[in-house]
């Protein structure tokens, strides 16, 4: 049997050619880690590691220099350093109905931080005008999910951009559904930060993300961790410099290699052209779906404002058995249950049953889409 892998949105899959090559190449060839050492192999190391950062500022819009670039080791971990790093007691913090718990749980964690949910209506859209009836005068923060791990539901970002610089409060975008998907433009959004994972649309390895930190957003941050950075070591108090003040630690170097690799591929192909194949897969899935009785697409219902993130409810079914179905009789991988992101299934009305997600990714094809389709047919007939 096939396999047809559509779980992209969990993490990418297959990696394009030369990530795992690179990678290899570090750990046989390379070895040395970077900001430590100065003979070759380091210096190779801090070369790779200044162009990963160059080229991920290219990527985004990017309008500060490559420092501003920090590498973490995923979305989430930048998710809390941005929320755990700014709010304190008393502060006030808005955030969209949609969110992962790589947001809601860090939230949560802050004694005396209050937050208030932007909603969104039944395809997972938020009005981006709610933001201002929100604003309060203690508001430090608005922070969300550009695209929706759940049902692939993209927000209007640049409007709330617009609504934040108004009344200068930062605005900080997760983009972990919708990096290498679609063009981020981070200044013209007037963001004041970017949290991507490596590993999603990116089509790096996992155990690597970027934060990227406006200046003056950067200075209002609170580093989480402190330690060795290979600079500033006559002095036992962390540098106030970038990267530096937040990446203490030995870096995941094969990482930073695997990285490397697929933002070249990501470049050399272009966004438009992936995009395009994406959304062009996008289309066929859901007109196939439209003829099949006993499903609903969750979320939004055509190609507008939507990534390639498509999750399903089969009605009088359980979602779960449905989804181990689709692995075990047809080889067909997704993923089923609540996504991590409890609020955004209530948003979409299918808390707690869940649904079963088919996220498609750059290596997807018509033949998947169609085996797809056939076994979903399959299974609502039974
Ligand atoms: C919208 C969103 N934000 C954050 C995350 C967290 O990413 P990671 O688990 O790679 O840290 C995910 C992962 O699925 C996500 O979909």
């Amino acid at each position: 049997m096939r396999t047809i892998y559509l779980d992209n949105a969990a993490t990418s899959y297959p990696k394009p050619d030369g990530v795992s090559s690179r990678m290899k190449e570090y750990m046989d060839t390379v070895g040395a880690t970077i900001n430590r050492s100065v003979y070759g192999a380091a210096q190779d190391a801090g070369l790779t590691t200044l162009l990963l950062r160059e080229a991920v500022g290219r990527f985004f819009h990017f309008p500060e220099p490559p420092t501003h670039v920090i590498l973490t080791p995923g979305a989430t971990a930048g998710l809390n350093m941005v929320i755990k790093g700014l709010l304190k007691p008393g502060d006030h913090c808005i955030v969209s109905s949609m969110e992962h718990n790589a947001v809601m749980r860090p939230l949560l964690q802050l004694n005396g931080v209050e937050f208030d949910r932007i909603p969104g209506n039944r395809e997972g859209l938020i009005n981006p005008a709610d933001v201002e009836t929100l604003i309060r005068p203690n508001t430090r923060l608005v922070i969300m999910a550009h695209g929706s791990n759940v049902c692939g539901a993209v927000q209007d970002a640049p409007a709330v951009g617009e609504i934040c610089r108004k009344h200068g409060i930062p605005f900080v975008l997760d983009v972990a559904q919708t990096a290498g998907h679609i063009d981020i433009d981070f200044e013209n959004w007037g963001l004041s930060a970017l949290v991507a994972p490596g590993h999603k649309g990116l089509l790096g390895p996992s155990g690597i993300g970027v934060l990227l930190l406006r200046d003056s957003f950067a200075k209002l941050l609170d580093p989480l961790i402190a330690g060795g950075t290979g600079s500033a070591s006559d002095s036992e108090y962390l540098p106030d410099y970038l990267p530096d003040r937040f990446e203490s630690g030995t870096p995941n170097l094969p990482g930073i290699y695997g990285l490397a690799a697929s933002m070249e591929f990501l470049m050399a192909e272009g966004l438009e052209k992936l995009h395009a194949h994406e959304m062009q897969l996008c289309k066929r899935f859901m007109d196939g779906l439209k003829g099949i009785p006993g499903v609903n697409i969750c979320g939004p219902q055509g190609l507008e404002n939507r990534v390639g993130v498509i999750s399903l409810d089969f009605i009088g079914q359980d979602n779960a058995e449905v989804a181990y179905q689709l692995e075990t009789e047809f080889g067909i991988l997704t993923r089923c249950g609540l996504h991590c992101a409890p609020s955004a299934h209530k948003t979409l009305d299918t808390f707690p049953r869940g649904t079963v997600r088919f996220s498609l990714g750059f290596a997807s094809t018509e033949a998947d889409v169609d085996g797809a389709l056939e076994a979903i047919r399959s299974v609502c007939a039974q």
